[in-house]
């Protein structure tokens, strides 16, 4: 639509202005530390929501960070879309591997540097700018609400609550997220499912203060070792996981499936090299797509103990702590695995230690049809905006609110994401290129428009 491109081009500079001003703010959810700057940060979205044209804008105060909610109802006959996105960050460490500062965003070779560029504050304000260039050429097809929270990356703790709240507020015919990755702008894509997340915490303790190692030390187990020791356990030769019953729900997914699912564009000599590894590694009998997006999978995410800091100490820990978490595929149940995960870990350990086992947030696994009229809807806004249909993937990530939009809406989701997987989400010197971005802001309008169009004929 030419209204929507002029639009566009006469404010693009300022869009790119207002979305570096919102990337200023450390809105850290997981850091107490940031919790001015996180309401602040909701401020600014709720201003920028009235700006951009709704009705009305709110920050919705919950026993965590805030919500944002904002809506434009042009006609309650018309189908609705709820935008769903997250304004928190994850924390910027190591903040010495950043080549500029992580929130003093910086534009180099037309990509956005910033702590939040990409997931998902770059990814959530298209639609706001979106929402601009619809009520500002009074070109909305259909009615709005839009819902930015701030608590996605400690887990949507008190987001339930919040959808069960308000199940008439936030009454709508779809949910759309932008929080997802594409394959590349030659191959954009659509992903069709996210994967679950059961996330736990283990403490292993062995003698009950920290000892001489040269003293005790071969006398006395070192819980260090043994935590590593048991974690390695937790995989078999083949890099299958050995928690028992953890494939137990697990579906095989059909030769024309997995047939699909390899079908899309992927280079692994490409994929090692961009990642500084000399061999890829994982489950066997599964490509890497296939790992990524349709298997489970467990991961060590942090591991300490003992002395680890400036010069030599010699010590034998009494304590050794890891963070573990799995990836769940549809069918699996976060708090079963979690349950399972616990079960098994200390029936493993061996007499010299006790281990403590505690459950961190989950998430259900979904996935998204591609039979549906608002995936459709996507695809078309895609092959206009594109010129190529997009090719369905299956994500690695987890949006656990997704499942709970289902659950307590009864509302389907669809994944029009425009990150790269190789924007450093959650790593240094995360990016979002400015291409994306307006290409996010041009697109999103065409999806409002082709789901009002398929929803109202
Ligand atoms: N936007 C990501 C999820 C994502 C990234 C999905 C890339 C698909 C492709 C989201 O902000 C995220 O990081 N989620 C967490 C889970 C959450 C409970 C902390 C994740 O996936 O680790
Ligand atoms: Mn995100
Ligand atoms: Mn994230």
């Amino acid at each position: 639509m030419q209204a929507w491109k002029d639009y566009q081009n006469e404010h693009k500079d300022r869009f790119l202005e207002e979305l570096l001003g919102l990337l200023r703010i450390p809105s850290v959810s997981a850091d107490s530390k940031y919790k001015g700057d996180v309401a602040k940060c909701a401020d600014a979205v709720k201003e920028h929501m009235l700006k951009a044209g709704c009705d009305s804008a709110e920050i919705c105060p919950t026993a965590g960070h805030p919500i944002v909610y904002g809506e434009k109802i042009i006609d309650p006959k018309l189908p609705t879309v709820l935008v769903y996105g997250h304004y928190d960050v994850q924390p910027a460490d190591p903040i010495n591997l950043w080549t500029s500062g992580p929130f003093d965003p910086q534009i180099r070779d037309g990509k956005i540097y910033a702590r939040g560029a990409c997931d998902d504050k770059g990814q959530m304000f298209m639609h706001i700018k979106a929402l601009e260039v619809m009520a500002k050429t009074n070109t909305l097809p259909c009615n709005v609400k839009i819902m930015i929270e701030g608590e996605e990356e400690v887990g949507s703790s008190n987001l339930g609550k919040f959808l069960e709240d308000n199940k008439q507020k936030l009454k709508a015919d779809i949910v759309l997220v932008s929080d997802t990755s594409m394959i590349s702008m030659e191959h954009p894509s659509i992903e069709s499912g996210l994967r679950g997340l059961a996330y736990m915490e283990v403490e292993v303790t062995g003698p009950n203060r920290d000892l001489h190692s040269g003293v005790y030390g071969g006398a006395v187990a070192n819980p260090a070792t043994i935590l590593c020791q048991m974690i390695a356990s937790l995989h078999d030769e083949n890099n299958h996981i050995t928690i028992p019953g953890f494939y137990d729900k697990v579906q095989e997914l059909t030769d024309a499936e997995r047939k699909a699912i390899n079908s899309a564009p992927f280079d692994l000599g490409e994929y090692k090299k961009e990642l500084g590894v000399k061999s890829e590694w994982g489950e066997k009998g599964y490509t890497t797509l296939e790992r990524t997006g349709i298997r489970p999978t467990l991961e060590v995410n942090g591991i300490w103990g003992g002395y680890i800091g400036e010069g030599a100490k010699t010590v034998l820990p009494s304590k050794a702590n890891a963070k573990i978490s799995m990836r769940l595929v549809p069918n699996q149940v976060s708090g079963e695995i979690s349950d399972l995960f616990k079960k098994h870990f200390e029936s493993i350990a061996p007499d010299y230690v006790t281990v403590k086992v505690t459950a961190h947030h989950g998430g259900e696994a979904v996935v998204t049809p591609t039979d549906s009229v608002a995936y459709k809807a996507a695809a078309k806004a895609i092959q206009t905006t594109f010129g190529k249909d997009p090719i369905p993937t299956r994500g690695g990530g987890s949006i656990p609110i997704v499942a709970l939009f289902e659950k307590t809406l009864g509302l389907k989701t669809v994944l029009l994401g425009f990150g790269l997987d190789n924007d450093n989400i959650h790593s240094p010197d995360e990016k979002y290129d400015v291409f994306n971005y307006y290409k996010g802001i041009e697109t999103l309008p065409y999806f409002h428009k082709f789901f009002a169009e398929a929803l109202v004929s």
